[in-house]
């Protein structure tokens, strides 16, 4: 798995997001998981172009 930038505006990674669901993997839904990410590192609070990408990246990562 190769990192990536997600969000631009808060130049936050897939491994960022990756860490976060790590420290968090109490989570119960994709949406609840996106909230933790997003409180920590304040991605998609920019231009929220991003908000999808994530998402989608949080999907996979829980699915793994
Ligand atoms: S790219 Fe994430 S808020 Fe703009």
């Amino acid at each position: 798995m190769q990192n990536y930038t997600i969000c631009n505006c808060k130049k936050v990674t897939y491994f960022d997001v990756e860490d976060v669901l790590h420290q968090h993997s109490d989570f119960a839904s994709v949406e609840k998981a996106f909230e933790d990410v997003q409180k920590i590192t304040h991605c998609s609070t920019g231009c929220g172009g991003c908000h999808d990408k994530i998402m989608d990246a949080i999907s996979e990562i829980m699915s793994r």
